[in-house]
């Protein structure tokens, strides 16, 4: 059962000339979008597709929303961009409100423009903060794509090939996932008593020089495989952190606001961190990302391992504007609730697929992120990437724009979407997976896909 995109000659011109002077990944065939709108992205065609991962996870709001979008006008008129070393009243704001709903003492921003930098920013207080020098990781975790960061990044895929020697100190990444899909030490939850973290512990005296400055680790593990820990596992690695001196690093970048039922994951966990990172969600599309501490850290480190920091584009006025406005949308409208709620019925509507189709091994998440974890068979739980980006291209012929990234296939819609939305977009999905699973398309390429596809070579149908 073949179906077909068909583009105009402009359209298949710009993808022609796209492929020929931006490097960067694509999936096939590289639709051109010109414009969105709340939850559906425009191609060059006029063609309307859902954004089943809402942008790079950053329009909680959607697409275009009004009252961002009138900050965005007014503030281009107003202010966009200063001098790092003097303040405005948004940059202020945005960083009181964000103290303000945040748990515990974390009340002290630290401006960045990408989660990469706000990660790396949050290892130079580790080591500002304790006079020592390893960080460790979590294998499975993502922190982003500079190189300090890529080497506590161990996701796979070609990101770390032939990097060689940058990648200190790679040999951080110590700490095993609490991947109870696909226990890493063979082991079964709730009778493990969490022994992947005992694991870990052990881990550490063996791979770091146990001269622990920070752990960083993401709440809920996202590119590596939504990783949606046991209750117990976060509490404990604080407990780890502590016993170790070593801050405690959480990185929220995928997370909030609000997107997995509460403004930020650690709220499901009832563990505060020293540090946490945010980016994609809190910036509403643009280029404001940083790190919130303890005013206590904050002076501990002033001064030492080159903070405080900013670079050319730090709380920016319109950034913050507009970051600020919709972090007041995300309050103002209960987004949290609206996520847990929706979120429920999205889960409900996915394990119906699951129990159709042998190729969902598991449906993961929390709120309004899930992902489908895409096997050979639910046996053997073997993954299954080729299928996956059957699935993602499927969707994007049904008229829903997804990433498929490995073996994981995303459901991470903007939070104002619709339970309606949510059924028409699951319809789409089963059309999309029931093609997969017929074979459609034959061959399929997924080099240029991302930075964690797999392999240098297109992989063909067996
Ligand atoms: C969990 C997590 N942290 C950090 C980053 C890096 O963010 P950025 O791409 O803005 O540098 C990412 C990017 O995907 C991420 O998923």
């Amino acid at each position: 059962m073949d179906k077909k995109f068909r583009f105009s000659n402009t359209h298949t011109d710009f993808q022609a000339r796209d492929a020929k002077v931006v490097f960067g990944w694509r999936y096939s065939p590289r639709i051109i979008f010109k414009a969105a709108k709340g939850t559906k992205l425009i191609d060059m065609d006029n063609n309307e597709y859902y954004d089943l991962t809402s942008g790079m996870m950053c329009m909680v709001l959607g697409h275009s929303h009004p009252e961002l979008t009138e900050v965005m006008r007014e503030m281009a008129g107003t202010f966009l961009h200063q001098s790092s070393w003097y303040s405005n009243p948004w940059a202020v704001e945005f960083a009181e409100r964000l103290g303000e709903n945040t748990p515990g003492d974390l009340k002290v921003v630290n401006f960045a423009v990408t989660g990469s930098e706000a990660n790396e920013i949050a290892m130079r207080m580790a080591l500002a903060a304790t006079g020592k020098y390893d960080i460790v990781s979590m294998i499975r975790g993502l922190h982003g794509g500079s190189l300090a960061v890529e080497a506590l990044t161990s996701v796979g895929g070609n990101r770390r090939k032939n990097l060689g020697p940058l990648m200190f100190p790679a040999k951080a990444n110590a700490l095993l996932p609490p991947y109870c899909y696909r226990c890493p030490v063979n082991n079964t939850y709730p009778g493990c008593d969490i022994a992947c973290l005992k694991s870990s512990e052990e881990m550490l005296e063996f791979v770091t020089s146990q001269n622990i400055a920070g752990i960083m680790a993401e709440t809920i593990p996202v590119p590596g495989g939504m990783i949606v820990p046991p209750k117990e596992w976060l509490p404990r690695l604080a407990a780890l952190a502590k016993r170790w001196g070593a801050l405690l690093i959480l990185d929220e970048c995928q997370l909030a606001p609000a997107r997995t039922g509460k403004m930020w994951a650690m709220e499901h966990y009832g563990v505060t961190p020293d540090i946490v990172t945010w980016g994609k969600g809190l910036s509403a599309g643009l280029a404001v990302c940083g790190t919130i501490t303890t005013p206590q850290i904050a002076e501990q480190v002033r001064g030492d391992a080159g903070l405080l920091w900013a670079g050319t584009y730090s709380s920016d006025p319109l950034a913050a504007a507009v970051a600020l406005k919709q972090l007041d949308i995300v309050l103002r409208d209960k987004l949290d609730e609206r996520a847990e709620q929706l979120g429920a019925i999205a889960e409900a509507e996915l394990l119906a697929l699951k129990s159709k189709y042998s190729c969902i091994g598991d449906v993961r998440g929390k709120g309004l992120y899930r992902m489908l974890d895409i096997v050979k068979d639910p046996g053997s739980k073997i993954p299954d990437p080729i299928m996956a980006e059957r699935i993602r291209y499927n969707c994007a012929l049904e008229g829903v724009i997804g990433i498929s990234v490995k073996h994981y296939f995303r459901f991470a819609p903007p939070l104002i979407v619709t339970e309606a939305e949510i059924k028409d977009i699951v319809g789409r999905l089963d059309i999309a997976i029931k093609r997969a699973m017929d074979g459609f398309p034959r061959d399929v390429d997924v080099r240029e896909s991302s930075s964690l596809s797999i392999g240098d070579r297109p992989i063909a149908a067996e």
